[in-house]
């Protein structure tokens, strides 16, 4: 542990558990440390880095941004927010063409969850088993996993968990007063469990027949990761509410929720963020969605994901239980607790996250190089040899 991290820990509450490295500068798909060793992030700021570190126009557009004008509040238009409302409008789902600003993943759930019950005038939600929606207290009662809520009284009153692919355990609850089904078309957090495109079709009719919304968590999976703009995009289904944020900003925070045609305006002071759709925030946006639209980074992170998990595919290990993944969002699960092989890769200069206990996750930038991959491969090979 080095000492920028223990001085860190000391003056934290103690939700994190330092990884011992103090992260300094970050270049494309690397990042180094302030001892100046280099890895290959396949952390990427837990998915947000998509479009790589230090990227220049993100860098440009914010100089330009701050010095014109960095806060400005939803209640007057802003030159750049306008701009990048139009330009986000281009990629996501035809239709879903209105959005709500705020700042990080998880507000963006609270906002879906507001809306669907004041469109719906219902209030239960179904949510999926294993499924991961963020941690303030509305997105908590739909997150699965009682490492996260077992401290907590549900603030929401109906909460049904489902699980995730199975249309027939949906179709037993989904009835008159539910307000939206959520769920993520990958499970991140859960352990990169994907759903079929047959499931979300199925969802979107069931939910649509009952009067309920379809709410995607496309917090994780958005702007190109799975191989397209959206992992609904897979199935040609468009949610009614989808949620976003990570990667949306290039670094910055940033989250939204898109409406559909089943979304009609709301009532002006029924939600709002001071911070949301700040003119620095959308100047960042627009420049990383611009960088993503010019180098179709979404048909990048297809054509490595395939790459990448066809070469895990040959590694053929007896630890190795499962791989699992879409585009170069990706998981390999391992027979056996993950911690000790990320501990691994991280001595051997490679930065990877969990997934639930046994799954190791790989969420790399979209312009991560062939080269860079096969490092990562390399380097599970070597730890592997080892065990
Ligand atoms: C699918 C999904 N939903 C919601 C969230 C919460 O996002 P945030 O951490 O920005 O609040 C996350 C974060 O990992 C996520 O992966």
């Amino acid at each position: 542990m080095t000492d920028w991290a223990k001085r860190e820990e000391r003056r934290e509450l103690g939700f994190y558990k330092k990884r011992g490295l103090c992260l300094v500068r970050g270049e494309g798909a690397r990042v180094y440390d302030s001892q100046g060793n280099e890895y290959v992030d396949c952390i990427a700021g837990h998915g947000v880095a998509s479009i790589g570190h230090n990227n220049r126009y993100v860098k440009e557009a914010l100089a330009e941004q701050a010095n014109r004008i960095i806060t400005c509040p939803e209640s007057f238009a802003n030159d750049t927010r306008t701009q990048y409302l139009d330009d986000l409008a281009q990629v996501t789902p035809e239709g879903l063409d209105r959005f709500y600003l705020c700042n990080s993943g998880t507000e963006a759930v609270e906002a879906a969850l507001k809306i669907a019950v004041a469109t719906t005038g219902r209030t239960r939600i179904i949510s999926t088993m294993r499924g991961f929606h963020g941690r303030t207290m509305g997105a908590l009662t739909t997150t699965w996993s009682c490492t996260y809520r077992r401290e907590f009284a549900p603030p929401f009153p109906e909460v049904l968990f489902v699980p995730h692919g199975d249309t027939e355990a949906l179709e037993d609850v989904l009835d008159e007063d539910t307000a939206a089904v959520i769920l993520e078309g990958i499970q991140g957090e859960g352990g990169i469990h994907v759903a079929s495109e047959e499931y979300l079709r199925a969802v979107h009719g069931l939910c649509e027949r009952n009067g309920a919304l379809f709410i995607a968590d496309e917090i994780q999976t958005g702007f190109g990761r799975t191989g397209k703009w959206f992992f609904s995009d897979h199935a040609g289904v468009v949610p009614d509410l989808m949620c976003t944020a990570k990667a949306m900003a290039g670094g910055l925070p940033m989250g939204a929720v898109a409406g559909g045609r089943r979304i009609e305006n709301l009532p002006s002071g029924l939600h709002g963020s001071t911070f949301g759709g700040n003119p620095l925030a959308c100047a960042a946006a627009s420049a990383a969605l611009g960088y993503m639209r010019s180098r179709d980074l979404p048909a990048r992170a297809r054509e490595m994901g395939d790459w990448f998990i066809n070469q895990l595919r040959e590694i053929e290990h007896p630890q190795i239980r499962d791989i699992r993944g879409r585009g170069l969002m990706v998981g390999v699960d391992m027979r056996g607790r993950v911690t000790p092989y990320l501990k691994k890769l991280q001595e051997g200069g490679i930065l990877a996250l969990p997934a639930g206990r046994t799954v190791l996750r790989f969420l790399p930038p979209l312009t991560i190089t062939e080269a860079e991959l096969a490092q990562v491969v390399q380097t599970l090979k070597d730890i592997l040899g080892e065990a």
